[in-house]
């Protein structure tokens, strides 16, 4: 037996292929796998987001079954592309969460009505409340006194369900602060909402998002209890307990999953929440990460004074990527059309601009990395579609169909 060579003729994931045909005297290599020239990956142009919209139905029916007597509305605001949105709006039983005026009138243009929707932005524009009401959404979120004005203003009993304060304890994304109360000033709230007309039916809460500790929407639970049994006391009838999004993404490693999440939230729902007949569930990310996949190219390369190398792409935070810098971190495959031999080499990632905050993260790459070379980063698909800027005059990612091009993004699982 010879020497041992690896096939470098390998397309994107396939495994590494060896071959025992080098001279004796040859040192021993491997080479990272390379995908050639043809293959669509090549083709499109960059910088580019590939959606799967297949992967948003599974995602969110995957939650349905976690969770089989909820109702799921599916945070639009997460990717509101028509690729996500449309499946799941021909489902029979799919509702959405919205946030604005705008996001209604997208869903009603396809087909979704008011009948399907709830509002659970606490703090909304009057003109948008309007707007709501007329095509139909019934259900509101609040968290002051100055919202009770704004909704009990078109009499109507409305329902609405108090945003509490809530631990967020595993939350890589926490949504501390700026919304929610604590239990005596949502029971004063709901006392409010009653005595000017509107219908108050439960409360909310968000534990964060990307919350990798199922136990925690268990926690916030028994956080809203006191404020449960007070106002059922006082005889407000609530009947609806929202649990928000915060379900977790695979990025970089295994996560726990909606069935989890499932277990820790019924093993004391009855016990904190009696008499909660509706539950509602907002999941943005865990169901609009995994549909799609950025495609990058490494436009420039330089060793810094702070003895890191910096690695340049067509993309970044302006791109829509603003998440990353503080942890949201997505799994990367460099893609190279010419065979190298493996080289473990750290990179700082950073984006197109010429701003020092459009920098991503350090990528340990098991292959040394040039300009013209391609990158992968992996489930990009929330909080990344209409986020991006043309700041400094570069254009935000160009959306596909994966099917369109032929492409199996699975094809490239993230390996750095
Ligand atoms: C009110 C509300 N609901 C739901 C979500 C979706 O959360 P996630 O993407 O963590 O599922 C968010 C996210 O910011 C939110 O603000």
């Amino acid at each position: 037996m010879n020497g041992l060579t690896v096939d470098s003729r390998v397309a994107g994931a396939s495994p590494l292929l060896f071959t025992f045909n080098q001279p004796p005297q040859q040192a021993f290599t491997l080479a990272y796998p390379t995908t050639p020239v043809g293959h669509p990956i090549w083709q499109i142009p960059t910088p580019a987001l590939v959606i799967n919209p297949r992967k948003a139905v599974a995602n969110y029916q995957a939650i349905q079954r976690a969770f089989p007597d909820a109702t799921v509305g599916y945070t639009m605001k997460s990717n509101p592309n028509a690729m996500i949105l449309d499946p799941i709006a021909r489902l029979e039983d799919s509702w959405f969460e919205v946030a604005s005026r705008p996001e209604i009138e997208v869903l009603a243009r396809i087909g979704v009505g008011g009948d399907r929707v709830f509002y659970s932005n606490p703090v909304k524009q009057m003109s948008h409340i309007r707007a709501a009401i007329a095509g139909g959404v019934r259900l509101f979120a609040f968290d002051s006194a100055s919202e009770v004005d704004k909704l009990a203003a078109f009499g109507l009993p409305l329902e609405v369900y108090v945003r509490m304060t809530v631990p967020h304890t595993g939350a890589l994304w926490p949504l501390t602060h700026k919304f929610g109360v604590e239990a005596h000033t949502a029971v004063e709230l709901l006392e409010m909402a009653r005595a000017r007309g509107l219908k108050p039916v439960g409360l909310a809460f968000h534990v964060g998002s990307q919350c990798v500790r199922p136990e925690t929407w268990a926690d916030a639970l028994r956080t809203v209890a006191p404020a449960w049994a007070e106002a059922r006391s006082r005889g407000i009838d609530l009947d609806l307990i929202d649990l928000g999004g915060g379900l977790p993404v695979a990025y970089t490693g295994p996560v726990p999953k909606p069935a989890d999440v499932a277990a820790a939230v019924y093993r004391v729902l009855g016990e904190t929440v009696p008499g909660a007949h509706r539950i509602l569930l907002e999941p943005g990310r865990s169901v609009s990460a995994s549909t799609s996949d950025m495609v990058l190219e490494v436009t420039g390369l330089a060793e810094r004074p702070d003895g890191q190398t910096w690695l340049y792409l067509d993309g970044g935070v302006f791109s829509g990527l603003y998440e990353i810098p503080d942890g949201i971190r997505p799994a990367v495959r460099p893609i190279l059309a010419e065979p190298r031999p493996l080289s473990m080499t750290t990179y700082r990632l950073a984006g197109p601009t010429c701003d020092s905050v459009d920098t991503l993260f350090e990528m340990r790459s098991p292959v040394e990395l040039k300009v013209g070379d391609r990158l992968i980063l992996k489930n990009t698909g929330a909080y990344v579609y209409g986020v991006g800027s043309t700041f400094n005059g570069f254009s935000v990612p160009e959306v596909y169909e994966a099917s369109e091009w032929t492409l199996d993004m699975d094809e490239f699982p993230g390996i750095c």
